[in-house]
């Protein structure tokens, strides 16, 4: 994982916020070297602008020769010709500066494909994303919008992806995708130590749409059997594999939901637009921020953004201090598409809600979120305003 280094706390805190989830923040080159000789599989690090330009070009000059496969990306407060010449000769690869997070983000991407290239296939572990869908109330739509967000992430077999049921008792993922599982999770119980990729293999469940499902045990009494470290091994072994592990959860901080919480990489907030939703959700924040839980990586989703009870997009980001990064307006073709089996993004792909779900899988995929077209539905675009928007 990344590691960003600057003297100033606040610089390396807004670094770390466009670096991978994971990624460790010191305050000298000195905990950069100590971080380094820890961390064998490192591959970039990030030189913030407080740090001496003497100090980084020996840093990179030694790294060059001993850790060859670490880019150096260095944060300049001033691009002087000075600068740029002295990085050169030390073999810094990326020079940004200061203030331009998306281009240390773009380096630190840049930074990862030299090092699968020259590590090659094997050498390269690959790692993918752990996405959460949470809330910390019932029915608010999670199960919809992780199915929805699962499927926009797969974007067909584009990508793989790995949707997993973690509302453990009353789990209704695969009766959504209407499939009928052989196994579940149940089935990986007692292989906290042992469970591999061929072992959990056999459990999942294919959706015609590529889409691989994890489900939730038949009976609500096989949830306490399922212990936090089954949950960790489950989505880590996962990960190996998948590019996207897309997590549903159950609406409360139990420890199968900490656990999940812990691994994860993106956090969706499912909120919607009522006082005790709100108020809920603003504790479920506060309680991420103690934990330290996907700081920088929360996305707050707004479902049945539409609903005309006097709270606005602009109230709740208020209320919750967090920019709304999508909003659905409630639909009955989401419903609908949901009883039918053909969740929306696959049944209904011009419609507003796939298109606010598409923004958002390509947000979370760190991809510049494009433009969707999205089809007019009996003119309720006209009456609700924009149905969706992205903020970063
Ligand atoms: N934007 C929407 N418009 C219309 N119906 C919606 C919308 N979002 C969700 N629903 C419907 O609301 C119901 C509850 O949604 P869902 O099961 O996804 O919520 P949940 O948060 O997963 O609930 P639980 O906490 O019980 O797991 C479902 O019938 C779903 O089809
Ligand atoms: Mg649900």
């Amino acid at each position: 994982m990344p590691a960003a280094v600057d003297p100033d706390n606040a610089i390396v805190t807004s670094l770390l916020t466009v670096l991978p989830s994971g990624a460790h923040g010191v305050d000298s080159t000195d905990r950069l070297v100590a971080w380094l000789a820890q961390h064998s599989e490192e591959y970039v690090v990030v030189l913030g602008p407080n740090l001496a330009l003497d100090d980084a070009v020996r840093l990179t000059e030694n790294l060059r020769t001993s850790r060859p496969t670490v880019s150096v990306v260095l944060v300049r407060h001033d691009l002087t010709t000075d600068v740029l010449t002295q990085a050169m000769k030390a073999g810094i690869r990326d020079v940004v500066p200061h203030g331009d997070l998306a281009s240390v983000g773009d380096a630190v991407s840049r930074a990862h494909q030299l090092y699968v290239a020259l590590r090659g296939p094997s050498g390269a572990v690959h790692l993918g994303k752990v996405v959460t869908v949470f809330s910390p109330k019932g029915g608010v739509g999670k199960t919809t919008m992780a199915v929805n967000l699962a499927l926009a992430l797969a974007d067909r077999g584009a990508r793989q992806v790995c949707l997993v049921d973690l509302d453990l008792a009353f789990g209704d993922v695969a009766i959504t995708m209407q499939l009928f599982p052989s196994h579940s999770i149940e089935h990986a119980i007692g292989s906290e130590d042992s469970l591999d990729t061929a072992l959990l293999d056999g459990l999942l469940t294919r959706h015609q749409d590529s889409l691989m499902v994890l489900a939730a045990p038949s009976h609500p009494d096989v949830r306490d059997r399922i212990t936090p470290a089954l949950i960790s091994r489950v989505l880590r072994t996962l990960r190996e594999s998948f590019d996207y592990v897309v997590v549903d959860t159950a609406p409360s901080f139990d420890e199968q939901t900490l656990t999940a919480l812990d691994e994860t990489d993106e956090c969706v907030i499912v909120a919607t637009l009522d006082v005790p939703t709100l108020k809920n959700v603003k504790v479920a924040l506060e309680t991420l921020e103690m934990l330290n839980i996907a700081r920088g990586h929360r996305h707050l989703l707004l479902n049945r953004a539409d609903d005309a009870v006097g709270i606005g997009a602009d109230k709740v980001e208020a209320i919750l201090g967090m920019a709304v990064a999508a909003q659905v307006a409630t639909s009955l073709e989401i419903a609908a598409a949901t009883n039918a089996g053909t969740p929306i993004v696959v049944g209904t792909p011009g419609h507003a809600a796939s298109g606010a779900i598409r923004v958002l899988a390509t947000q979370l995929a760190g991809e510049p979120a494009a433009p969707q077209p999205v089809d007019q539905v009996d003119g309720e675009q006209e009456k609700t305003g924009r149905r969706f928007r992205i903020r970063r």
